[in-house]
């Protein structure tokens, strides 16, 4: 049985102090939850107060972003190590949000993907297509090409490390959700893909997230999917009485 998780994207939401008093309500609510594991992603300038304010938790930070080396001459990037220091156990790569605004390609998200794993972080690796793919029929090609690529030259023992989360860019932020059914189908689809690379085995450790719009009014329905191990949530993350109810759904409470 693969454990939930379910992890807050709080893009580019949050200063210093609303970012601390975020993560300390998400703590004392979350005090009495078992049989999740629940990240949280602030922005890079609030990585260390956050990590300090879930001390002793059961919470985990991770990043939104990073870049693959570990050091060097890349304004404005911050490292593995720098993630790893700050607190961080898990870093999101390849939101679509990135691979739109910020020029991220398969061959980066590959980079980063076996950076963040030399360095002993957890890649949440992103994938979903685009409403004109999902109209032409191209999902699971979208979908197939992007995981390849994500996934080119790990082993098996590596994959096993990673999270997948699939999160249609249709469905983001516009209030649309991937029935449950739809959902299922793709995270379905995402395990084959694993397994026929990596070994069944391998493939069935890895959680598939959703993304996309999850609430708490339709998180249950879609948490109860047999494919959905948890869910990757953005607007919905930054109220803690709406995230609270996200994590407690992923464990039927
Ligand atoms: P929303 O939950 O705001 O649709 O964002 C989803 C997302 O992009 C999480 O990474």
């Amino acid at each position: 049985m693969r454990t939930p998780i379910i992890a807050g994207n709080w893009k580019m939401h949050q200063t210093g102090q609303e970012a601390v008093d975020l993560a300390s309500g998400l703590r004392q609510r979350l005090k009495d939850v078992n049989g999740v594991r629940v990240v949280i992603c602030p922005p890079f300038t609030s990585l260390l107060s956050v990590s300090r304010a879930i001390e002793g938790s059961d919470i985990l930070l991770g990043g939104q972003n990073m870049h693959w080396e570990e050091k060097g001459a890349y304004t404005g990037e911050v490292s593995p190590t720098m993630l790893l220091t700050a607190g961080c156990k898990y870093v999101i790569v390849g939101h679509s949000e990135r691979r739109a605004l910020f020029s991220e390609t398969d061959d980066t998200v590959n980079l980063k993907t076996k950076s963040s794993l030399k360095f002993g972080l957890s890649p949440i690796i992103c994938v979903g297509e685009r409403l004109e793919q999902r109209e032409a029929n191209e999902t699971k090609e979208v979908v197939e090409h992007q995981v390849k690529g994500a996934f080119k030259d790990l082993n098996s023992e590596d994959v096993g490390k990673t999270v997948v989360a699939y999160e249609p860019v249709w469905a983001i932020g516009t209030g649309k959700t991937a029935t449950p059914e739809q959902a299922n189908e793709v995270h379905r689809f995402i395990r084959g893909l694993l397994s026929s690379e990596f070994g069944r085995e391998c493939a069935e450790e890895i959680n598939v997230l959703y993304g996309g719009s999850v609430k708490p009014e339709n998180s249950r329905e879609l948490l109860e999917m047999p494919e959905i191990d948890g869910a990757l949530v953005g607007g919905a993350s930054l109220d803690a009485q709406s995230f609270e109810k996200i994590v407690r759904s992923s464990i039927g409470d």
